[in-house]
């Protein structure tokens, strides 16, 4: 492990653990990024983070073997290029640790019909893929509490949609701790105060989502800087005028606000009081601006990092070698807790 001087050092000072993974079903979004992946980059300095992409979750829903390939490579650079240093966390790619698989299976023998019955995002797919509701989707929660509870994680950044897993995880570890007594840390969700939920600009009462068909409804984060204004002077805004957040209510012009004020660091407020008086022509420009201004370093190193397909494969490599080594002693001491001989 070529990267585990400082990885060592970080794991060695008992900082909190962090694990959080991502799908590498299609191009990132802008909801990926603001919910999920800016939060991943502000904790590499404070704890032990472990980010991976969830490559074994993507084939719940069927995929173009090439496109699977090539998604998961440009993702892996993505997130680099957005910042995730890979020799400071242990970044890899999670069919590559075969620890996930095993603990998942296990704990699907300590998760009920009913709790994975009742998760809403099986309920959405299941609708969205009439035609192929397979066991991998119905048990994939149990796959995801694996990924976390192996390496004994304290927080998980994640975005609100996520909310409904991480509290299956919970009890999942809670059950299996109160059987065979203390063995997995309780992990908590950790998520963002603006952010957490970014929605369609064309429909913004449904979240972001690179699935959505609509047109103009979702940003990537390597759509052009043309894309992206286009997209934004076309968001979907309600017939008032004035640039104010209105609490439970889920209009258009609420989640131009949230993206604004996550991309600049602001508080919802903050954003009132810069565009007080101004019209929504302009804010959806200064938005767009904002966005174009954050992506524009990424998308250019991003271009510098999936040119060097060697550099990638080093580094997913001795991520997944390091994760292996950290989630297989988790792995014996449930297996031992169990009665499998070892
Ligand atoms: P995935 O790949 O759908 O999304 C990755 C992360 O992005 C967040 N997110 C959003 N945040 C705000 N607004 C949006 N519109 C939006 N869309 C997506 C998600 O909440 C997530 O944090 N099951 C997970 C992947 C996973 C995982 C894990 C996460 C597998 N194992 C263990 C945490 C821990 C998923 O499908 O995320």
């Amino acid at each position: 492990m070529e990267n585990s001087q400082e990885t060592e050092k970080n794991f060695k000072e008992n900082k909190k653990i962090v694990f959080s993974a991502i799908q590498p079903s299609g191009a990132m979004t802008l909801g990926n990024y603001l919910g999920a992946i800016k939060s991943w980059n502000q904790m590499q300095d404070k704890y032990r983070c472990i980010f991976a992409l969830a490559d074994l979750h993507t084939i719940t829903v069927r995929q173009n073997p090439e496109n699977f390939r090539k998604n998961t490579l440009e993702l892996y650079a993505l997130l680099l290029a957005c910042g995730i240093d890979p020799d400071k966390n242990l970044f890899f790619i999670q069919s590559h640790v075969h620890t996930h698989t095993e603990l998942a299976w296990i704990l699907d023998c300590y998760t009920q019909f009913g709790e994975l019955s009742r998760m809403t995002q099986f309920k959405d797919k299941s609708k969205k893929y009439a035609d192929n509701i397979n066991a991998g989707l119905f048990s994939y929660p149990a796959l995801m509490a694996a990924d976390i509870l192996l390496y004994n994680t304290d927080l998980v950044p994640v975005g609100e949609d996520q909310k409904q897993h991480m509290e299956l995880t919970r009890n999942i570890a809670q059950r299996f701790n109160g059987i065979y007594g203390d063995t997995f840390t309780l992990p908590e969700a950790f998520i963002p105060k603006t952010g957490a939920k970014v929605m369609s600009l064309q429909n913004p009462s449904a979240k972001m989502s690179k699935s959505d068909t609509t047109p103009n409804s979702c940003v990537l984060l390597m759509d052009s800087p043309d894309a992206i204004m286009k997209k934004f002077k076309k968001a979907v805004t309600d017939s008032d005028s004035q640039i104010k957040f209105k609490q439970n209510e889920k209009t258009g012009i609420n989640n131009l606000i949230n993206i604004y004020s996550t991309v600049c660091g602001k508080s919802l407020e903050e954003t009132e009081n810069e565009f007080d008086g101004k019209g929504y022509g302009t804010f959806k420009i200064a938005v767009a601006e904002a966005v174009i201004g954050t992506l524009r370093p990424i998308q250019a190193k991003f271009k510098e990092y999936i040119s060097d397909p060697g550099y990638l494969q080093e580094k997913y490599t001795q991520g997944a070698l390091a994760a292996l080594d950290i989630s297989s002693s988790t792995l014996k001491k449930v297996k031992e807790k169990i009665g499998f001989i070892l």
